[in-house]
């Protein structure tokens, strides 16, 4: 027989020689959750994970780089909710003294902010409220897009100004990014870079952050501003063209893994490096299956997170970083 492809898996070193798919430490962005309470508080759904003083914070983010890991990416979760979100854009904000913190111990790590507004509105939904003219009941209302843009715009400044690397907007407004870079060049921040998550569905995979953040919508759901999860690659091509022309530096697809078909073709149709979440969602289903016994969870986390790689994405956000970043090394 001439093609004999298991020649070439005989020995460990014939296939790492061989292997086109590469995983490290290098391409993790680690997520880091950030209260306003002096205590660690755990997650009971994403076991491993926990909510962070900014103390602690700091310590996870020396963590992460010790591990080889260049770049966290902040959530807040503010002590006080109200219908604008204004902990999100206030100067003394969680995510600025996180981030303050976090650059003055560690000013060789990429501090990423998560930009967007559900973690601070008492409603949840990703930006203010208005109402819909000429209709009624649960179409009377709406997240109003335009209000929002100004909001996140503000937000993205100031935290440019307490000195975050990247600003990654996650609210799914139309317009956001190009709002977002205007703003920050508008205030001489034309270094920092814009992490768009172009393509984010309306998933049920985000339950467990929605639990750590206190951010699932009291009334509604976000499926007026999220994508339909059966939508098609055109829809996925056209959020993320309208990224790109707003001058997005990279883009995203959310969640990662029933969605690595859409990361994929936009690796085939854009230039601009691809970012894959890995989220909440996927990581709880792996560590309840390990937990249970039912999957060796170091195997089945390198084996989707190199599965996130093959598909197109260059970095990887994961909760699973630290532990993955472990193995990695443990391999050599
Ligand atoms: C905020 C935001 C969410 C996630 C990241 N940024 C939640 C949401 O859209 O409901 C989800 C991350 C995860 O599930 O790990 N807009
Ligand atoms: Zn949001």
């Amino acid at each position: 027989m001439l093609d004999r492809p298991r020649r070439l898996r005989r020995t460990p070193a014939l296939r790492a020689l061989t292997r086109e798919v590469s995983l490290s430490p290098a391409h993790f962005i680690y997520p880091i959750f950030v209260h306003e309470l002096p205590d660690e508080a755990p997650i009971s759904s994403m076991p491993g994970i926990s909510r962070h003083s900014i103390t602690g914070a700091v310590e996870q983010a020396r963590s992460a780089l010790q591990l080889g890991i260049p770049s966290v990416i902040l959530f807040g979760i503010p002590d006080h909710k109200d219908a604008l979100g204004s902990g999100a854009y206030a100067e003394d904000g969680v995510i600025q003294r996180a981030t303050r913190a976090i650059k003055a111990a560690l000013p060789g790590l990429t501090v990423i902010a998560d930009t967007c507004l559900c973690e601070y509105t008492d409603h949840g939904h990703c930006g203010p409220l208005c109402g819909v003219p000429g209709q009624s009941g649960a179409e009377a209302w709406t997240v109003d897009n335009d209000r929002s843009l100004e909001l996140l715009a503000l937000t993205a400044v100031s935290q440019a100004r307490a000195g975050a690397d990247v600003i990654a907007p996650s609210a799914m407004m139309d317009g956001q990014v190009g709002a977002i870079r205007a703003a920050l060049d508008a205030a001489d921040f034309t270094h920092v870079p814009v992490m768009s998550y172009a393509v984010k569905y309306a998933s049920a995979y985000y339950g467990p952050f929605r639990d750590a953040a206190g951010s699932t919508p009291s009334v509604g759901n976000r499926a007026t501003y999220q994508m339909d999860p059966a939508g098609g690659h055109r829809e996925a091509l056209r959020e993320a063209r309208l990224d790109a022309e707003q001058g997005a530096d990279t883009l995203m697809v959310k969640p990662a893994l029933a969605y690595l078909d859409v990361l994929r073709v936009l690796r085939d149709h854009f230039d601009l490096p691809l970012v894959a979440y890995n989220v909440s969602g996927e990581y709880a289903l792996v560590k309840a299956a390990a937990q249970l016994g039912f999957m060796d969870e170091r195997r089945t986390v390198l084996e989707n997170l190199t599965g996130m790689r093959r598909a197109g994405a260059d970095a990887i956000i994961t909760y699973h970083a630290l532990d993955a970043a472990r193995w990695l090394q443990e391999d050599v």
